[in-house]
């Protein structure tokens, strides 16, 4: 099969687009024949450059965190998958959840693209546990993405953030990629009132067209005093920050609200951040980290995108071939959505 392989850390021409043989599922596992895979800032570009060596990925690297495809072969063992059945797969594999029937997996552990052989391939095999069955009606491109950002953003939101129905949330970064699916989690998923707040006023904007009920520009207006205005002085319940912008999340801070909650999966821009602590003991907020997502999550999140509560934003599709022009994308920052590589364009 065709593949993108590193071989050494570098910039992105260190992707090499070359031959591999054919992966061949072992006990407990699923070949997925791939249709798409997302490229991501930190577990693809930062990868590849050597900026994440203590996540430990293992050279020769088939990179590539997520895909979504067909089933094309499965592996002994294995009873509820069929060849020519539509899945995604992404993560750390296998899932602590594998059903009786994969308990005896003897495969590799670690996340697929860091320490297993990952989705920018023509195929991948993977435990059967770590495969979901896509709804009819999400196509491929879609189903990547969702099984990249959306159970991350449903955790943090829903799980961690513990977000109810009428309160009000934060969504910091609104344009990006956990921000514009954590508006609409927020809106369409839990019912509460939305402030999309962004680093430009088109990202702003995109938060408006998503369904926030409010948005704030913080490259251009204070970010403390319009939140404060919109929620009549009483701050926001939730504040959600997967960025860790030095400039801008002080601000943000202080406009969370008494019993406020401040959840985060991310710190590309930080990771170190000044908070005013004397805001955090008097009005009892609560601070918490949470990486990953709840398996028994992500049929819901699935459910969510067929049933068209969370779109997500996809900027362009190339084939595999061109995966260093696709890191170059997210590495420019110019990107507005998701770059997805789909290898059956070549
Ligand atoms: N742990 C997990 O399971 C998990 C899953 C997915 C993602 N993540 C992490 O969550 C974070 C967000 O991911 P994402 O895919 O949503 O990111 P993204 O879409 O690439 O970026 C989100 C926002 O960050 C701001 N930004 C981008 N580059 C910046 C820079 N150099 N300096 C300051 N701000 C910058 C931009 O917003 P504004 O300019 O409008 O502020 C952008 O819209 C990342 O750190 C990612 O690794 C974690």
């Amino acid at each position: 099969m065709q593949a993108i392989v590193i071989h050494r850390y570098g910039p992105p021409d260190v992707l090499r687009y070359e031959t591999v043989p054919d992966p061949q599922p072992r006990a407990g596992e699923i070949r997925i024949a791939i249709h798409a895979a997302t490229v991501n800032r930190v577990l693809d570009v930062n990868v590849r450059a050597g900026k994440e060596t203590a996540r430990g990925p293992t050279l020769p690297l088939i990179p590539g965190v997520d895909c979504a495809g067909v089933v094309d072969a499965v592996g002994s063992g294995v009873s509820r998958w069929r060849k020519g059945m539509r899945v995604a797969a992404a993560g750390v594999m296998p899932l602590d959840l594998c059903p009786e029937d994969e308990a005896g997996y003897a495969g590799p552990m670690g996340m697929m693209g860091i320490k297993r052989p990952g989705g920018f391939a023509e195929m991948v095999a993977v435990p059967a546990c770590a495969a979901i069955e896509l709804p009819a009606g999400l196509d491929f491109h879609h189903a990547a993405v969702v099984m990249r950002h959306v159970p991350t953003a449903w955790n943090l939101m829903c799980n961690v953030a513990e977000l109810k129905a009428g309160e009000t949330a934060l969504v910091m970064g609104a344009g990006g990629n956990l921000g514009s699916i954590g508006i609409q989690i927020a809106k369409n998923v839990i019912g509460a009132k939305v402030i999309a707040a962004a680093g430009s006023a088109e990202r702003a904007q995109l938060g408006l067209a998503l369904g926030a009920d409010h948005a704030v520009d913080y490259s251009t207006q204070d970010l403390t005093a319009e939140v404060l205005k919109l929620t009549g002085g009483k701050g926001v319940d939730v504040l959600y920050d997967n960025i860790a912008n030095p400039k801008v999340l002080p601000q943000a801070f202080r406009a969370i609200g008494f019993g406020g909650r401040l959840v985060t999966a991310g710190a590309h821009a930080g990771p170190n951040v000044t908070i005013d602590f004397a805001h955090l003991y008097h009005k009892q907020i609560t601070i918490k980290g949470r990486p990953g997502y709840h398996p028994p999550d992500v049929p819901k999140c699935f459910a969510a995108a067929a049933a068209g509560k969370v779109k997500t934003q996809i900027e362009r599709i190339l084939p595999l071939s061109r995966a260093a022009e696709a890191h170059r994308l997210v590495e420019s920052g110019e990107s507005r959505g998701k770059i997805v590589l789909d290898p059956t364009l070549g």
